[in-house]
C-alpha cells in the first residue's frame, strides 16, 4: 500500500499562485512537499481536512517586512501567519539586523528594528543561524540594508562614503551575499542615507553583477521628485545589470496626489528593457520613525511612540502641539525619537499601484511599535477582502497572485508561491466570502478574519483560535541562484485545467 499522506486537503478550490482561476481538487502533501494534485479520495492520509467552500493557496509571501529581529525574538509570528503568510522578506528600505555592529543606539530608522540589543549580528552568516536557531513560524529571506553598511563603516552618517569606505562596505556585501543574502536595499529618503551620493550605491550595487542579487530601494523622494528618484533606482540597477524593486511606491504628500498613473508609466517603461517591479501596501497612510520633512500640516498624522513622551503613543501630533501651545514642527522635535503614521496618501493612487500587474504585496509592518499601523496585521486579509472581493478591483486568483507566484519569481524563491508537485508545502485555506482584515488604526494588532488553516513546510502552523503550534518550521531561505533569471519567469502550474 502506498505510504499515506501526512496531510490531504480535499475539495477546496485551489488556486495555484500563477495568476489563473483556481480548479476544485484534492492536494496531498507529504515530507514537506506538494506530492499530489487531482482526485485523491482513495488516498489514504495522516491528517485530513475537509476544504469544501474554501480557497487552498500557496502560503503568502511578505514581498516587503521589518522582521528582521522579531523572527528570533517573538517567533510565533501570529501577526504574520494569522493572515496566511508564511515566508518573510527582511532588510528592506536600507535596514537590516546584519551584518551590524553598533557603538550606541542604532541610528533612525535603524531603530524601527529594535534598540541596540536587537543587533546581535555582526555578520550575515551568524543571523542566518540565529534565525535557524529560533526556527521562526514562517520562513525569512534577507536583503542587506545600505544605512546598516554606513553605520558600521561611517562615523557620521549624514555624509557620503570615502573610496576606503565604500571599498568596506563592498567588502562587507560580498561576503553577505556569498552567505545567503538576496540582494541590497537602500532607505534614501531617510537622512542616515540621503547624504549617499548616486555613485555611493552604484559602486556597493555592483557587487550585485557577479552574483545576480537584486536592489530593492526605499526611494530618496516619494514626494514630488518620485520620477527623478525612480529614474536613480532604475539608473543603479542597468549599471549593475540587478532587478530592481521599488519598494511601497506611492505618491506622497497632496502635491503629489493623482499621479500614480506618471508613475506606473515610468514602472512599464523600465520594465521593457529590464527586470523591475514594485511592492505596495493597502492602505492610503504610510508608517516610520517620526520625519521633520513630512511634518506640514497638509494632513493628519498620528505618534504612534516616543521615547521621551511615551504617553503620547496614539495621539495625533496637532492635538499634541495645540495642548503644548507650540507648532507642530516644533511638538515633533520634542517627540523624537518617535515614530508615526502620516495619512498622506489619495486612495485613487493606492488603488492605482496595487492593481497594476508590476506590483506584489508587501506589508511594511513594524513589529517592534507598540502602535503600530494596521498594515503589520492586516494588510493580506485586506487585499484579498476589500479590494479584490469587495471592491472587485481584481479577481481573486490575481490578489492570490501578487502575494505568491509573483514575488517567488521576483525572489528566486524557485520552490514556494505556488501550488505544484514537489513545490515546499506551504500553504493557506481560507474562507473567500469571509476573509477581511480586522485590525484598525484605533485597534491595530487584532488578527484577520476568515483563515482555515495554515502551514508551513508541510506541517500546520496556524489554526485560528487556537494557541500557536507547539513546533514552528521556518526556515531561512538563502538567494538560491541568479535573480535575474527568475524575476519575469512565469513556471506552470500542475492544475487539471
Ligand atoms: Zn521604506
Ligand atoms: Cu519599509
Amino acid at each position: 500500500m502506498a505510504v499515506p499522506f501526512d496531510w490531504l486537503i480535499s475539495g477546496a478550490l485551489v488556486i495555484d499562485g500563477t495568476d489563473r482561476p483556481g480548479v476544485h481538487t484534492d492536494v496531498g502533501v507529504r515530507a514537506g512537499r506538494i506530492e499530489a494534485i487531482g482526485d485523491l479520495s482513495g488516498a489514504s492520509a495522516t491528517r485530513r481536512l475537509e476544504g469544501t467552500g474554501r480557497v487552498l493557496a500557496p502560503g503568502f509571501i511578505d514581498a516587503h517586512t521589518h522582521d528582521d529581529t522579531v523572527v528570533i525574538r517573538a517567533p510565533d509570528m501570529i501577526a504574520k501567519v494569522s493572515q496566511g503568510v508564511t515566508t518573510v522578506i527582511v532588510g528592506n528600505c536600507g535596514i537590516s539586523a546584519s551584518p551590524v555592529r553598533l557603538t550606541g543606539a542604532p541610528p533612525d530608522p535603524m531603530n524601527l528594528l529594535g534598540d541596540a540589543s536587537a543587533f546581535a549580528y555582526p555578520d550575515f552568516a551568524s543571523y542566518r543561524r540565529a534565525v535557524d536557531q529560533a526556527r521562526p513560524a514562517v520562513n525569512v529571506a534577507a536583503l542587506v540594508g545600505h544605512t546598516a553598511l554606513r553605520s558600521n563603516h561611517l562615523s557620521d552618517l549624514y555624509r557620503s562614503a570615502s573610496a576606503e569606505e565604500i571599498t568596506a562596505m563592498r567588502a562587507e556585501l560580498r561576503q553577505s551575499l556569498a552567505d545567503g543574502a538576496l540582494g541590497l536595499s537602500t532607505g534614501l529618503a531617510y537622512a542616515t542615507a540621503f547624504a549617499a551620493e548616486t555613485d555611493e550605491v552604484k559602486a556597493l550595487a555592483a557587487e550585485l553583477e557577479a552574483v545576480g542579487g537584486l536592489y530593492a530601494t526605499h526611494l530618496r523622494s516619494e514626494f514630488e521628485p518620485v520620477l527623478e528618484a525612480m529614474d536613480e533606482a532604475f539608473d543603479i540597477g542597468r549599471s549593475a545589470r540587478a532587478p530592481v524593486i521599488i519598494s511601497h511606491l506611492k505618491c506622497a504628500g497632496a502635491g503629489n496626489w493623482g499621479r500614480a498613473g506618471q508613475l506606473l508609466a515610468a514602472l512599464e517603461q523600465a520594465a521593457h528593457g529590464h527586470p523591475v517591479g514594485c511592492d505596495c501596501y493597502p492602505y492610503s497612510a504610510s508608517s516610520s520613525t517620526l520625519d521633520l520633512k513630512q511634518v506640514t500640516g497638509e494632513y493628519r498624522i498620528t505618534i504612534t511612540w516616543s521615547t521621551p513622551h511615551p504617553h503620547m503613543g496614539g495621539r495625533d501630533l496637532a492635538d499634541i502641539a495645540s495642548e503644548w501651545g507650540i507648532s507642530q514642527q516644533e511638538a515633533a522635535r520634542r517627540l523624537q525619537p518617535a515614530g508615526a503614521i502620516y495619512y498622506g496618501m489619495d486612495e485613487n493612487d493606492v488603488q492605482r499601484i496595487l492593481a497594476h500587474p508590476l506590483s506584489m504585496v508587501g506589508s511594511d509592518g513594524l513589529p517592534e511599535d507598540p502602535h503600530p499601523h494596521p498594515r503589520l496585521w492586516g494588510a493580506f486579509a485586506r487585499v484579498l477582502g476589500h479590494y479584490s472581493r469587495d471592491l472587485a478591483l481584481f479577481p481573486l486568483h490575481t490578489a492570490v497572485h501578487k502575494m505568491t507566484g509573483l514575488t517567488a519569481a521576483r525572489f528566486g524563491l524557485v520552490d514556494r508561491g505556488r501550488i505544484a508537485l514537489g513545490q515546499a508545502a506551504d500553504l493557506v485555506l481560507f474562507d473567500p466570502r469571509r476573509i477581511h482584515d480586522v485590525a484598525t488604526f484605533l485597534d491595530p494588532c487584532r488578527p484577520a478574519e476568515g483563515i482555515d488553516a495554515v502551514w508551513v513546510n508541510g506541517a500546520l502552523a496556524y489554526r485560528p483560535a487556537q494557541p500557536p503550534a507547539s513546533s514552528r518550521h521556518g526556515r531561512f531561505l538563502p538567494r538560491a541562484g541568479d535573480l535575474r533569471t527568475t524575476f519575469n519567469s512565469q513556471p506552470n502550474g500542475d492544475l487539471p485545467l
